[in-house]
């Protein structure tokens, strides 16, 4: 008898135990599931393999015709590349020199630097079409270099140049001297303070403000408080998004450790809500808006541009169909829903992503342009969200602090930005933005496809990137020729042109132009000469077969000496 009983207990502990087994290897069917397939959804795998890629660069002919191309072909890209060097090396001479003599100590600098082009090219360009890092001043929509060259700006300066630099200069000029008596006291708050935070509460339709000195804290602030309140370890991020450089949002490339409390899952994708639904573990999802236009890719960036296969595609309707599913499995399992609109906040609506995809999220952060030119980064929330202690255990608190929050100049600049918002100008500004900046990117692809040019526009309003009509190896030479033509572009390339929204139809008209002038360059040049066999996938494979083989090189070479 008693034999039974302890042979039964010892089976019912062992199916207990088996049921616990099967329900968590569900769940991690489910996590893997909800992973885009992708390197971009594999943060761990991504790191361990980008850590084995072996620096290899093309000689000197090889430069030109890793692709295949015949002589003739090959000669007309030398040339092309010959003037436009000789052009880089007259026109931007001083700007060039300036750089060469400061990047040894900026760091900053030689990163990005390095990073322009695909690695295999990087020699060749870095020491032929030196990019300049220096400007001068700023004017309109346009930037000068050290040299008096003017350019069309479509950096936007990392999405802070929302209104045109002249708006910021100004914002900054009164804001110094609406808070010069005070000058840079920290710790108690100059009265503007109130005044942004009445405004970013009506804007964002949350109840509460928190200050910080860049939007990558902002996130870090957001996130921390989602664990507090949920007492819940992870957060989820979708593939390919940006919200920083701080280690949890970033556990792929590019962080030397790996995130263990993040979870990457796929932009718009059933299997994701249903991780969301069965989990307990999770604090919060975390959704960079910016990712419609690109869903479940990373900042199209030029260095990873080996062949044509960068695509982009915004539609509005279905981004806010999956924004309010998100909602709705959020709401039902008490996960915070964090918009990070560092970036796109205000430059799609006046009430930011919300309003414009009609969803509302528990947090909110913000940053760059609502600075009003200076440094910072915003949280806004629920009451019950923001609060940093509780009442009834005094040492559990979610400390957040940080010297320069809430300084005076930052927030009367702010303040400036704010009630530029609520003027008549502002108004007839936000009425028909899509409208306006979807009919220019039309404008501009009509022109490109009259021209049989492989280039086409996608755009999120004033946010645009460049895709690619051909499989070519050398669609991040477009960067060099676009400044040639005036078009000053950031160091990610030709994935990222910001417009402000201060550029005038006659400006417009200008960049097009340029624009269309340095895709017939290079069509001239011949870089988008092609091999019709080529694919994206076949170009793939074959700088993966080179990888393969100068990573096994100097084995073979050492075991032949051997
Ligand atoms: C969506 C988003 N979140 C956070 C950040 C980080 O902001 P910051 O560079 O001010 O730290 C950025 C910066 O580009 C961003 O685009």
């Amino acid at each position: 008898m008693e034999w039974r009983s302890t042979a039964l207990a010892f089976y019912g502990l062992g199916a207990a135990a088996l049921a616990t087994s099967l329900v968590s290897l569900r769940r991690r069917l489910q996590l893997s599931k909800a992973k885009n397939r992708t390197l971009t959804g594999h943060a761990r795998i991504a790191r361990r393999i980008a850590s084995l890629v072996p620096f290899y660069q093309y000689g000197e002919h090889e430069f030109f015709c890793c692709d295949g191309a015949p002589e003739e072909i090959v000669a007309c890209r030398r040339l092309g590349f010959t003037r436009l060097a000789a052009l880089y090396a007259t026109r931007f001479a001083k700007t060039i020199r300036c750089t060469a003599e400061a990047s040894d100590g900026i760091s900053d600098l030689q990163f990005t630097d390095a990073y322009r082009v695909p690695f295999q090219y990087r020699s060749l360009v870095r020491q032929h079409l030196k990019s300049p890092g220096f400007v001068q001043s700023s004017a309109g929509v346009m930037v000068s270099d050290l040299d008096g060259n003017q350019f069309y700006d479509l950096t936007g300066s990392y999405g802070v140049n929302l209104l045109g630099y002249d708006f910021y200069k100004q914002a900054i000029a009164r804001a110094v001297e609406r808070v010069g008596d005070l000058g840079p006291v920290l710790g108690p708050y100059h009265p503007v303070i109130a005044d942004n935070v009445k405004r970013l509460k009506a804007i964002s339709g949350l109840d509460e403000v928190s200050f910080h000195m860049s939007g990558t804290e902002a996130v870090m602030q957001a996130v921390r408080l989602a664990r507090y309140h949920t007492r819940r370890s992870h957060l989820v991020r979708f593939c390919g998004a940006y919200h920083g450089w701080w280690g949890d949002v970033q556990p792929g490339i590019g962080n030397p450790l790996p995130a263990h409390e993040t979870y990457t899952l796929k932009d718009m994708s059933e299997d994701s809500l249903r991780v969301l639904r069965t989990r307990r573990d999770i604090a919060c999802v975390l959704v960079n808006p910016l990712q419609a236009l690109h869903p479940n890719a990373s900042a199209p960036t030029d260095s990873s541009l080996l062949d044509g296969a960068r695509s982009a595609h915004f539609d509005r309707e279905g981004y806010a169909e999956w924004l309010k599913r998100l909602r709705e499995v959020c709401s039902e399992r008490n996960i915070v829903l964090i918009f990070d609109e560092v970036f796109v906040g205000f430059r799609l609506a006046m009430g930011g992503a919300q309003e414009y995809f009609g969803v509302r999220a528990d947090l909110v952060t913000y940053g760059k342009t609502l600075g009003g030119g200076l440094p910072v980064g915003v949280v806004c929330g629920r009451k019950d969200l923001m609060k940093r202690f509780r009442d009834d255990r005094p040492a559990d608190i979610c400390f957040a602090r940080g010297t320069f929050n809430s300084h005076p100049y930052v927030m009367a600049a702010m303040n400036e930005f704010l009630q530029y918002l609520e003027t008549p100008h502002a108004r007839e500004l936000y009425r028909d933005l899509d409208r306006v900046w979807n009919a220019r990117a039309q404008r501009l692809n009509a022109r490109l496809c009259d021209e049989a040019l492989p280039v086409e526009v996608v755009n999120m309003s004033s946010i645009w990137t460049i895709c690619y009509l051909r499989p070519s190896r050398y669609n991040w030479m477009f960067q060099y020729y676009l400044r040639a033509e005036g078009l000053a572009l950031s160091w990610i390339g030709t994935g990222r042109l910001i417009f402000s929204l201060n550029y005038g139809e006659a400006d417009f008209q200008a960049v097009s132009d340029r624009f269309i002038a340095a895709a017939r360059a290079m069509q001239q040049d011949r870089w988008w000469w092609h091999d019709p066999a080529a694919t994206n996938t076949s170009i793939k494979r074959r700088v993966l077969k080179e990888m393969i083989a100068h990573r096994l090189l100097p084995k073979r070479d050492r075991a032949q000496r051997a």
